[in-house]
């Protein structure tokens, strides 16, 4: 029997403004898209109208999280976090994350985001979100995509963490599908 594909949601945390987010992303998606058994949907936190946020549900947002079956969250770090405009629609669902897994890109300076991807771990844990282990982190991120947005390099460990990364993600993601079908989550 054919499996059902895994719903991925990739969840873009960058500002509006922000010039390295867009080549980061359409570089880690063009790597998404060609996973075999995944289908992805884009969900772009610039888009959407977070109003005061907080707990308020966005129509535009929680069901397409209550559809997937794990999340990539790709975020920078502006001043050794993550945006607030991904914590406004990280809280805007609640039920809609819990008993998946959730895997990040981040990028940033010196530190590729590895802070912002730190803070996250612990506000999923929150919402009963399992964080895998390993993460994408791209250090010095503007200087490593040229003007028309490729890599000016190869970016050959930052594709192997993606590999490494999808494997762990697929894996809970099946593991916690099957879970969730055989007996309901009690958070
Ligand atoms: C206000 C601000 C704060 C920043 N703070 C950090 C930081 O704490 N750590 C880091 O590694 N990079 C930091 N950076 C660098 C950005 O993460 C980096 O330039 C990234 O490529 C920005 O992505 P964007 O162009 O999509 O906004 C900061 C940049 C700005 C504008």
């Amino acid at each position: 029997m054919q499996q059902e594909k895994l719903r991925i949601a990739v969840v873009l945390g960058g500002n509006h403004s922000g010039r390295t987010g867009p080549v980061v992303s359409s570089w880690f998606l063009d790597r998404a898209a060609s996973r075999d058994g995944v289908a992805v949907d884009v969900l772009d936190v610039a888009e959407l109208d977070l109003g005061d946020g907080h707990g308020t549900s966005l129509e535009s947002f929680s069901p397409r999280i209550e559809a997937a079956d794990g999340f990539v969250v790709v975020t920078p770090e502006y001043n050794h976090g993550y945006p607030g405009p991904l914590k406004s629609a990280i809280d805007s669902a609640r039920k809609e994350w819990f008993a998946k897994p959730v895997a990040f890109v981040s990028y940033g300076g010196m530190s590729g985001g590895l802070r912002a991807v730190e803070q996250l771990r612990s506000v999923f844990a929150e919402l009963h979100v399992t964080s895998v282990r390993t993460s994408v982190s791209l250090h010095n991120a503007q200087r490593m995509f040229g003007a028309e947005g490729g890599p000016v390099d190869e970016l050959r460990g930052a594709e192997d963490a993606v590999e490494e990364m999808f494997d762990q993600l697929v894996w809970w993601a099946l593991a916690l599908r099957e879970a969730r079908g055989r007996r309901p989550y009690p958070g």
